[in-house]
């Protein structure tokens, strides 16, 4: 927290205990035409506070709703997105309404003979939460002899009451356990309504006046700055202050959210994730659930069990807010004789630390909090086309949002397993032909020699990258499915699984090295007449030669390991799918560090669905790779064998050579 801050809330909390303030000046009451009050007239504030302090300014930089105050079923039209034609506006806020920390205090009576009130007999402070809280539902009173209790849940007409319904939200610094709600296990909810209330942060730290010179700025004027010397002097603010404090100033103008280290990716699930997401996850009240006019409003509530008769609270949803970052919201159905529509509230109290999201699983998995159907797609929210799908799921990819483990492509998983599932047939079907000829043609004593094939260095390398592809594979999906490992941690698998990836990363820069420096990697180049007629040579062996037990068409040596159809298949591999993703990978891991650069290659959303087809495409690779060692040698081991000792026995040709 920086030092203006911390300076702030001394102020306003030297200003939350209500003491007459000695070092305002005495105030001479004035009527509506300017002249001095006579007792039995009305007694103007506008003009009275209007002798020193800029009232014009002040009415009209007050936000509309702040200026006048409608009954209570226009307020409630407006905010659930229905031009009202009885816009009863009647009522004026006055300046002791926010001013008076005791709003009974009455004018007339504190006034002497010459209708002046002597300084310190009126209490005038910054707007307590309480001066906040008579409109703003009483919740947001931190009372500690009162314990918080609902309001009317059936009172239509109470202004308090609809305000309140609209999100649930209680600013209290009472503990949950010692409310008065009729909340399940209440008694282990030993933790309060509101931390910032229970911290004596108050309603006008965070929702203070723009040029109110103690606040952090709003808008920062230039980024190579951290204090601004020339802020307005004390006297022209409290002249001036401006009341358009609709917009609050946001959690990290007082926050540096330095914790979090648990969180891996902080600054990518910062940038999705308001920080309300995770720390409002669960309002401990009720809330609408339905509106209905009909003239008279009748509401039902959710966060209520009819049944039990017993407040549960509810989970807010997760949207997109016009940032594109996860807020959460109440959605609330209204309906009137013709239409039915959805309006979403959003949620910014009720911050705790005690019930803050934390559980990956809460929102990587197929039951992620992130991907709850909703009732209907808020009218308000400008979601993107086709958000809402049929079953009322939202569909985050379109907001640019993937979760790992949450919002994947079922359909990229189908393609994958018909791969490997198309594989896994070819290769058995083949195996049991293979076996069945073998029968038929009982195998003939090829000539063979013993041949040093596979240096130290080769096989090394073979089966630490074989292990680690295998164990990427066994990582990844457990990043992509957490369900189906329910035994494993997320965050213990997302860690392995980058560093079980820059293991290989680093194997296969090795490898190109060692490939590039000894030549070897010429064995990997296939050559034209590899397309065509070798290929077919090849194939027409794996189709046909085999099941006749004849010698393989090419003869193996260590200059000629691969035959030409290996080598187009290690061509693909080493050239295509291992570079393509280790290169999603990276992107994947490194997004919050090169955001840019990831998101010109299509962000999360194309990447991840992408990372996850290639490793299907890997596992087929990896069923066939193994099958097809077993028809390299006498056994079917020996393929696996030579890989192990080095040695291997390859068939002598009588033929002439085949290879170039
Ligand atoms: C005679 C001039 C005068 C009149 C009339 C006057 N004020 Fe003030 N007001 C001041 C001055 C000077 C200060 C700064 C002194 C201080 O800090 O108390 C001030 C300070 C304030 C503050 C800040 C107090 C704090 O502790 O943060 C508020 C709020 C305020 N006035 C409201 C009002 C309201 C409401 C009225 C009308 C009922 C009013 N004033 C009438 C001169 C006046
Ligand atoms: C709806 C509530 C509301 C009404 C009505 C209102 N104010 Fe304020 N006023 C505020 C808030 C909020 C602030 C900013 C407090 C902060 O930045 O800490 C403020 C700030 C001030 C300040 C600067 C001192 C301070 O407390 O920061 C003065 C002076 C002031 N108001 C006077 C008036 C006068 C005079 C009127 C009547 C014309 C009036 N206000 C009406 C809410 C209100
Ligand atoms: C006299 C009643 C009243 C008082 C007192 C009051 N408000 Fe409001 N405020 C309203 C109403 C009504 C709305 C409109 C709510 C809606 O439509 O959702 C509103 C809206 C707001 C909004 C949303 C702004 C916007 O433009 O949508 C903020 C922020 C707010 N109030 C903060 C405050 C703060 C901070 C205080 C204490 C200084 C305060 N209010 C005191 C009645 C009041
Ligand atoms: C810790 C900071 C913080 C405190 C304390 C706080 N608010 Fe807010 N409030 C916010 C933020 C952030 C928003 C959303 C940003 C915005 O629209 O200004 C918000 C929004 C609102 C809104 C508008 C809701 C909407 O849907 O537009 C109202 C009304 C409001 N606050 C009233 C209050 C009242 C009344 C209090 C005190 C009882 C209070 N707030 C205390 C941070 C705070
Ligand atoms: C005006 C400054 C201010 C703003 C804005 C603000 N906070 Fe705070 N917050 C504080 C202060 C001060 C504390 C109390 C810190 C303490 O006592 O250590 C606090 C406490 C907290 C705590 C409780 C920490 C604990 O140890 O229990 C959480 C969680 C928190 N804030 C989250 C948020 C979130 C989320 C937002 C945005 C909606 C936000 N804050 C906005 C000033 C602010
Ligand atoms: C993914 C969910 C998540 C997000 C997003 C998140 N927090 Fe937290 N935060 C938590 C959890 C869980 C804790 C409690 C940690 C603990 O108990 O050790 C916490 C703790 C805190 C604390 C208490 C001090 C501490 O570090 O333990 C503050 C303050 C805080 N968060 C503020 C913020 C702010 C500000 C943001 C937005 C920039 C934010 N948080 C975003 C989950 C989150
Ligand atoms: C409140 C919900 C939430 C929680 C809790 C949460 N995450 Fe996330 N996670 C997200 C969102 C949202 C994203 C961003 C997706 C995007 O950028 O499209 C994300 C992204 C990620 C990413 C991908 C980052 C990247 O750039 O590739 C990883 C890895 C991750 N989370 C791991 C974790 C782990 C491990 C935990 C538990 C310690 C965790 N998350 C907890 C919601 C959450």
């Amino acid at each position: 927290l920086n030092k203006f801050i911390v300076f702030t809330l001394l102020l306003s909390s030297l200003g939350c205990v209500a003491k007459a303030n000695p070092f305002h000046p005495d105030i001479q009451l004035l009527n509506e035409n300017g002249m001095v009050w006579r007792e039995g007239q009305p007694i103007s504030q506008t003009n009275s506070c209007g002798q020193c302090h800029d009232t014009t300014f002040i009415l009209d930089s007050l936000n509309h709703h702040h200026q006048t105050l409608s009954d209570p079923l226009t307020r409630l039209n407006d905010a659930l997105g229905i031009t009202s034609n009885s816009a009863l506006k009647t009522d004026i806020v006055e300046c002791l309404d926010c001013h008076n920390p005791k709003p009974e205090q009455s004018l007339g009576d504190l006034a002497d003979e010459q209708s002046v009130i002597a300084s310190g007999k009126l209490l005038l402070t910054s707007p307590t939460s309480d001066n906040c809280g008579t409109c703003h539902s009483q919740r947001w009173q931190a009372d500690e002899q009162r314990p918080v209790s609902l309001p009317n849940l059936n009172a239509t007409a109470d202004l308090q009451a609809l305000l309140f319904g609209l999100t649930g939200e209680i600013f209290s610094a009472q503990k949950i356990s010692e409310s008065a709600l009729n909340i399940r296990n209440k008694e282990t909810l030993n933790f309060s309504f509101d931390s910032h209330a229970e911290r004596v942060v108050a309603c006008t730290d965070c929702h203070s006046s723009q040029n109110n010179p103690v606040q952090p700025p709003a808008r920062a004027q230039s980024k190579n700055l951290r204090f601004d010397p020339r802020t307005l002097s004390a006297h022209d603010y409290l002249q001036r202050p401006n009341h358009e404090f609709g917009r609050a100033h946001s959690c990290t103008a007082c926050h540096e959210p330095t914790g979090h280290t648990w969180l891996p990716y902080r600054e990518q699930h910062f940038n999705k994730l308001t920080c309300e997401s995770c720390h409002s996850a669960w309002i401990a009240a009720p809330a609408f659930a339905h509106v209905a006019f009909k003239p008279e409003p009748t509401i039902q509530w959710r966060g209520i069990d009819e049944q039990e008769n017993i407040v549960t609270g509810y989970r807010p949803w997760l949207l997109p807010n016009a940032h594109g970052r996860l807020q959460p919201y109440n959605v609330i159905e209204s309906s009137d004789a013709n239409n039915r529509w959805w309006q979403a509230t959003a949620i910014h109290h009720n911050v705790n630390k005690s019930q803050a999201t934390r559980a990956c699983s809460d929102c990587h998995s197929k039951n992620s909090v992130l991907l709850r159907s909703l009732p209907g797609e808020p009218a308000n929210l400008n979601l993107p086309t086709g958000f809402i799908s049929a079953e009322g799921k939202p569909n985050l990819a379109l907001a640019g949002i993937y979760v790992l483990g949450g919002n994947t492509l079922p359909w990229v998983d189908w393609l994958g397993l018909l791969i490997v599932l198309g594989t896994l047939v070819a290769v058995s079907a083949h195996g049991i032909a293979r076996y069945l000829a073998s029968k038929r043609h009982p195998a003939k004593d090829t000539p063979r020699e013993r041949v040093y094939m596979y240096s130290r260095y080769q096989r090394l390398w073979h089966w630490l990258q074989a292990a680690l592809i295998l164990a990427l594979i066994a990582t990844g999906a457990a990043v992509h499915k957490p369900w189906l490992f329910p035994w494993v941690g997320f965050d213990v698998v997302v860690h392995a699984h980058n560093i079980l990836g820059f293991i290989l990363f680093v194997n296969a820069a090795l490898a190109l090295f060692y490939h590039l420096a000894s030549g070897e990697i010429k064995q990997f180049i296939p050559m034209p007449d590899d397309f065509f007629v070798r290929s077919y040579q090849q194939v027409q062996f794996y189709l046909k030669g085999i099941f006749n037990n004849e010698a393989h068409p090419f003869e193996k040596d260590p200059q000629h390991k691969l035959n030409p159809l290996q080598k187009i298949a290690y061509f693909g591999l080493l050239n295509v799918l291992l570079p393509a993703q280790v290169l999603t990978g990276l992107l994947m891991w490194g997004s919050q560090e090169w955001p840019l650069l990831a998101g010109a290659l299509g962000g999360l959303t194309l990447l991840g669905p992408l990372h996850s087809l290639l490793a299907w495409a890997f596992l087929a690779f990896l069923i066939m790779h193994i099958y097809l060692t077993t028809t390299s040698g006498p056994k079917l081991s020996s393929g696996i064998e030579s890989m192990i000792v080095g040695w291997e026995d390859v068939e002598i040709h009588q033929r002439e050579k085949k290879h170039e």
